[in-house]
């Protein structure tokens, strides 16, 4: 049981996650599109540079947008699930039924396991690889009976009815693997304790922000709490705003000349800044003879995720969902 439960917290945490990018994707009657949705950078308005994702400095490594691992359009996509047509209702009420009866109690009725033992349907790849009943049907006629699962001699209407019902349910999965919609309203992640929640924002982010000032409202603009979690959490970044935040870079030249503006990109070879009179500059990079210094306004809150707990962050998100 307590491996069910951990799955299912596992689960609910990847359900935030989808739900809070809106990406959630409902099933298609439409035939395998399974290449992850491509994601289009944000597009500037013409004859702007296009912003900068937000580089991170990498010890080493090469560095530059992309590889900081938080830039924009980076969030972790959805994968659609096994999309196929759905067989006619009749046939999955039929098929339903059949495996209620016969399956459930080793498989589970979501396909994802049951109590006596028999597996993960939904992940089986004999399941995903079946296309309507020639593998699947096979197993049920003459079971597995070495590894636990008796034999079901149905006739076959039954049998294909079984695998499209099966297939019915994987198709309805967020991603491969994930258990299917159930229809139940998503759990609320306000649980937390606002009064607690307002004193740790006075302790830790008020430094930065004021409640009657930035985030004045930030509640109504954005209403859906998980959202407004994710958004915390990650300073912005995840609530989709169009524009990165401004990252200021200093770099220092060998000669001890400072060239100072808005970071545009960088590798271990060239610095490329925005500058102040809108044009770009671009500097080589002599070594450890020239020094790079990258002020990113969020690192705050990448420094704030290895302090933040569970509670807190349920605490904090409680109070700002006050903040209508
Ligand atoms: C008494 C428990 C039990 C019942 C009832 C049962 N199964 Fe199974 N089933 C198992 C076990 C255990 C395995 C794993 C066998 C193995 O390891 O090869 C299995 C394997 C399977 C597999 C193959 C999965 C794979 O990836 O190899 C399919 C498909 C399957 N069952 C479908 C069904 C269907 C459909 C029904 C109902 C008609 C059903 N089973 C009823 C226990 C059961
Ligand atoms: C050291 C400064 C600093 C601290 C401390 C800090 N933040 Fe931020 N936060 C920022 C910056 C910079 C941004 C980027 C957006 C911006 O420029 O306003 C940001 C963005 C946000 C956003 C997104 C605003 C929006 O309109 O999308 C929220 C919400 C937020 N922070 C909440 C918090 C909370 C809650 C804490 C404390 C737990 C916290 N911040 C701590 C600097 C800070």
């Amino acid at each position: 049981m307590h491996i069910r439960h951990g799955l299912l917290a596992a689960t609910f945490a990847g359900l935030t996650i989808a739900v809070a990018n809106g990406a959630v994707q409902q099933p298609r009657p439409a035939p395998p599109a399974q290449t992850p949705p491509t994601q289009a950078p944000p597009a500037a308005p013409p004859g702007q540079t296009p912003p900068p994702e937000s580089p991170q400095p990498q010890p080493g490594g090469t560095q530059g947008p992309g590889r900081g691992g938080r830039g924009r359009g980076q969030l972790p996509g959805v994968f659609p699930a096994m999309q196929r047509p759905l067989a006619d209702p009749a046939v999955l009420e039929r098929g339903k039924s059949m495996y209620s009866v016969n399956c459930t109690p080793c498989h589970g009725a979501d396909a994802r396991g049951g109590q006596l033992n028999g597996p993960n349907l939904l992940r089986s790849q004999l399941v995903l690889a079946d296309n309507d009943g020639e593998l699947i049907g096979p197993v049920i006629q003459s079971g597995r009976p070495e590894r636990g699962m008796p034999p079901f001699p149905l006739p076959a209407e039954d049998i294909k009815a079984i695998a499209e019902f099966i297939h019915s349910l994987t198709g309805a999965s967020r991603g491969q693997g994930a258990p299917p919609e159930s229809g139940a309203p998503p759990p609320n992640i306000v649980v937390g304790d606002a009064t607690a929640g307002q004193a740790y924002f006075a302790a830790k982010c008020s430094t930065c922000h004021s409640v009657t000032g930035d985030l004045q409202g930030i509640a109504t603009k954005i209403a859906d709490p998980k959202m407004l979690q994710n958004a915390w959490v990650s300073g912005g970044l995840a609530a989709g705003a169009p524009a990165g935040p401004v990252i200021a870079a200093t770099v220092t030249q060998p000669s001890g000349e400072k060239v100072q503006g808005r970071l545009l990109r960088y590798d271990d070879f060239v610095v490329t800044l925005l500058m102040e009179d809108g044009s770009l500059r671009s500097i080589r990079r002599d070594g450890d003879r020239t020094k790079l210094e990258i002020q990113n306004p969020l690192d705050a809150h990448q420094a704030l995720l290895s302090a933040l707990t569970d509670k807190d962050m349920r605490n904090v998100t409680a109070y700002l969902v006050t903040l209508k």
